[in-house]
């Protein structure tokens, strides 16, 4: 297999694209800059190399992005992505017929060569994250004064509610204006109040009057701490690459015997909306088979019901597990 690198570089907003000068194999098709390792060379030492060789300038090559494998039939490429801040020198085009600088949303806009495309993929995805924590951050206010006082979880708490146990730790995962915190609170449980947005969670932190953790539901590392997590409308805004990997993380931070709450919009595609926020939908099929690949959860119930919000009735997915009493007690 062909062991390539690829440079993830991104200025002001712009990510470079390089087009293959006719005459070479994948002629016209646009790539990440970089080029194939050499013997007794690292990865990153020939990311660096071939941006000089080929581009006339020095960067700092940073993380690694992703790896993606593609068969072109003739050869197998493994292509490894890193970030790469561009230090000095201006762009050449020494090797390509073609430079083009463009921010993420717009990059579906060129044809890719197929090895490329999920990091294509990958950045449209962390873009639209992005904006939607920004239209969050941005719109704050507004956004806390509009559901504080939103009924719309009133049956399924209380439903919440009664499985728990006295004095029970309740996660309140992505926890918006602290409505449902407080409303636990108030029923005698101890809460910790995570949201990744500053200024939500400042304003929750004063609503509430204790500490909201700035964090995304992905981010979770506790094991086996919660008695009961609260989702509502938070899991939506991940993308459903990394759905998997986020409910493997919020099981674990479940007790056995543990109660998990989490709402979706009803779809069946993942789009933004008209205010540049990204929504993972779930239809009850699609989520039960998601749900089958963790066998430590049980469905005590799933659900769909209208809510009313901006004056239009939405339908949203309703999910309620438990964790088994049995699952093992996780130490990693
Ligand atoms: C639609 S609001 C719901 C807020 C609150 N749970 C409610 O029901 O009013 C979505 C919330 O999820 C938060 N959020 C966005 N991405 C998140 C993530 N990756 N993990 C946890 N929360 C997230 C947002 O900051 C926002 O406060």
């Amino acid at each position: 297999m062909l062991l390539v690198t690829a440079a993830i570089i991104e200025t002001n907003g712009l990510i470079l694209a390089a087009r293959r000068k006719p005459g070479c194999q994948l002629a016209g098709y646009w790539e990440f800059p970089g080029g194939k390792v050499e013997a007794d060379e690292t990865n990153e030492g020939c990311l660096a190399r071939e941006l000089s060789e080929e581009f006339g300038v020095q960067c700092k090559i940073g993380d690694f992005f992703g790896d993606s494998i593609y068969d072109y039939g003739t050869k197998r490429v493994r292509l490894l992505a890193y970030r790469v801040q561009h230090l000095s020198g201006t762009f050449q085009c020494r090797d390509h017929d073609r430079l083009c600088w463009l921010p993420a949303h717009e990059l579906l806009s060129l044809q890719w060569a197929p090895a490329d495309m999920p990091f294509v993929v990958k950045l449209q995805e962390e873009h639209q994250v992005t904006a939607t924590l920004a239209y969050y951050q941005d719109n704050a206010r507004e956004y806390i004064q509009e559901t504080i006082d939103l009924e719309f979880t009133g049956q399924i708490r209380q439903r919440f509610l009664a499985l728990l146990a006295p004095d029970s730790l309740v996660l309140d995962l992505g926890c918006g204006s602290g409505r449902d915190s407080r409303f636990f609170l108030e029923a005698g449980h101890r809460i910790v109040a995570v949201d990744p947005v500053d200024a939500i969670a400042e304003s929750a932190t004063e609503y509430l009057g204790q500490p909201v953790r700035v964090q995304k539901a992905e981010e979770l590392e506790e094991t086996n701490t919660y008695d009961g997590i609260w989702a509502c409308a938070s899991l939506l805004h991940i993308p459903r690459s990394r759905i998997e990997a986020t409910f493997t993380v919020i099981c674990k931070a479940l007790k056995p015997g543990g109660i998990w709450y989490m709402s979706f919009k009803r779809g069946e595609t993942e789009y933004q909306d008209y205010k540049q926020r990204f929504f993972n939908n779930y239809t009850i099929p699609l989520m039960e088979q998601v749900l089958r690949q963790y066998p430590q959860l049980s469905i005590i119930d799933i659900y769909e019901s209208p809510s009313l919000l901006r004056g239009k009735v939405q339908p949203w997915l309703n999910i309620l597990l438990k964790k088994s009493t049995q699952a093992p007690q996780i130490t990693g």
